[in-house]
């Protein structure tokens, strides 16, 4: 599997999008957040920062719906030109339906799973996603420490699709660093968002290859 960084401009500078997405131009893509307040107890960005995003071209938008309705709301993402549309196993009603809407117009479907959501039910529908995405934090905010506990849950995700001869990434959310990402890698995630390691850092640019670096050399199929 190939490694994906994506660095999450949830804690960027919005003021200066454009500049803060040429800082991290070495990534593969740009991790866009989007909170509703009802599904998680925040509220961030929505569809026009993601096509702000788009619009300049740097990096494709791989968008995280944190939130209520994605049945909706997440169509409008994949029609805007989001390269991965990632929704909520929690708040999806029809998530195969879902995920082959947002297939047909032209976006890479994700499965997004809260830590304490159990992804066996989902072993079975892996052919119907591009990427599961196991959250290392609980949804909602940037900044929390990684949850070890989910490493299995990552290794059986990753066991599950090798099995089944598909391709489809794993992507892990919260926490990840140069303390953490190693063992994320080991245990299968290849698709590795980072916020504040990157955009707290002194050298985003910097801090992207030297996540992708130790990635590249943990990453166990
Ligand atoms: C949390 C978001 C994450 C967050 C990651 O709900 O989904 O993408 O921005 O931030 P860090 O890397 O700081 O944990
Ligand atoms: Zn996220």
């Amino acid at each position: 599997m190939g490694i994906v960084i994506s660095p999450s401009i949830l804690n960027s500078d919005f003021g200066n999008l454009r500049g803060e997405l040429t800082k991290i131009a070495g990534a593969d893509v740009a991790h866009v957040d989007v909170m509703d307040n009802h599904f998680v107890p925040n509220l961030s960005i929505g569809l026009p920062v993601a096509e702000a995003v788009i619009k300049q071209g740097i990096l494709p938008a791989d968008t995280h719906l944190m939130i209520e309705d994605p049945d909706r709301w997440a169509p409008a993402y994949a029609e805007a030109g989001c390269v991965n549309v990632t929704f909520h196993a929690e708040a999806a009603v029809a998530p195969i339906r879902l995920a082959r809407e947002l297939r047909k117009l032209g976006a890479r479907a994700g499965l997004a799973l809260r830590p304490a959501t159990d992804v066996t039910p989902f072993l079975d529908l892996l052919e119907e996603f591009d990427l599961i995405l196991v959250m290392t934090v609980e949804p909602g905010f940037g900044g929390q420490s990684f949850i070890e506990a989910m490493l299995p849950k990552v290794r059986r995700t990753r066991d599950a699709i090798t099995r089944a001869g598909l391709n489809v990434d794993v992507q892990v959310d919260g926490g990840i660093s140069r303390a953490t990402i190693e063992r994320a890698a080991a245990a299968g995630a290849n698709n590795f968002v980072a916020g504040t390691a990157i955009f707290r850092s002194g050298d985003p640019a910097a801090e992207v290859q030297a996540l992708r670096e130790l990635a590249e050399a943990a990453y166990r199929d």
